[in-house]
């Protein structure tokens, strides 16, 4: 686990980067309207390693669990049936595949399936245990924003388990997002996504703190970052958590 360094950076640059939207929402959901056919023979076992990293942490906190972006539902299977499991995503394509597989291996623990954009989470405040999110973040046009539903739909105490690429800060692999950016826009993801974002992001909610970020092998590109929210009382400004430790 390496230590998070919140707020390094001066929260204005935070902000400007924040306003850019450089993905249309109508885009990604016809991107993945199209992935669906063939979305798990092609991202089914190259995610796999990263899937696990993030089931076993929501795991840890347990109880009712959001995945928003569950896609074909290629998770669903393997959470613990103690846990219930509510998935939303944009594409209704995808969703297809997730119902077809709750129905067809008859998955109990899944509570619900519904088209839901994350930017706009139809449950009130505090409804979750955990909210997952797995290689969702970089494909949704205003992150900040659904980051922020999550925290609000999270329970004091509960946990955003998020895997995600994680952009490169120099050398060979930012050239390399920097020259694919473009054609992955059309794909539906960005592969240009500093960290700072997610900085700058939970510098600004009082309630939120970094527990984790870690890269997943082989590779590292991707990471897994966890955030506890906290409850604040007004008066003593004291912070109350049972978020896991890193
Ligand atoms: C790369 S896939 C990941 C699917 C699944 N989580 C997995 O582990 O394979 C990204 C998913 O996020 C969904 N998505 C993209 N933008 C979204 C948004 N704004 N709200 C909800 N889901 C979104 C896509 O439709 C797609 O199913």
């Amino acid at each position: 686990m390496s230590e998070p360094q919140l707020r390094s950076e001066p929260k204005r640059r935070g902000l400007a980067v924040a306003k850019t939207k450089d993905i249309e929402k109508s885009a990604v959901e016809k991107a993945y309207d199209r992935w669906a056919p063939v979305y798990d023979l092609v991202f089914g076992p190259v995610f796999e390693r990263g899937r696990r990293a993030s089931l076993a942490a929501a795991e840890r906190v347990g109880g009712r669990i959001l995945e928003v972006g569950v896609g074909t539902g290629i998770s669903l299977p393997d959470y613990a049936s103690t846990n219930t499991i509510f998935g939303c995503d944009i594409s209704d394509a995808m969703l297809d595949k997730a119902r077809a597989r709750v129905s067809e291996l008859g998955l109990k623990h899944v509570e619900g399936l519904a088209v839901m954009d994350a930017e706009h989470l139809d449950f009130p405040d505090n409804s979750f245990d955990v909210v997952v999110a797995q290689y969702v973040i970089t494909a949704v046009p205003d992150p900040e924003a659904a980051l922020t539903e999550f925290a609000r739909v999270l329970k004091p105490g509960g946990e955003i388990v998020i895997l995600s690429r994680v952009g490169a800060e120099a050398g060979l692999r930012k050239t390399i997002e920097h020259w694919f950016q473009p054609a992955a826009r059309k794909l539906g993801w960005r592969t240009e996504f500093p960290w700072e974002r997610y900085a700058n992001w939970a510098s600004q909610m009082p309630n939120i703190h970094l527990v984790e970020r870690r890269t997943i092998p082989p590779l590292g590109h991707f990471s897994l970052i966890r955030f506890g929210k906290t409850a604040a009382t007004a008066k003593t400004g004291i912070k109350v958590s049972r978020a896991a430790n890193g």
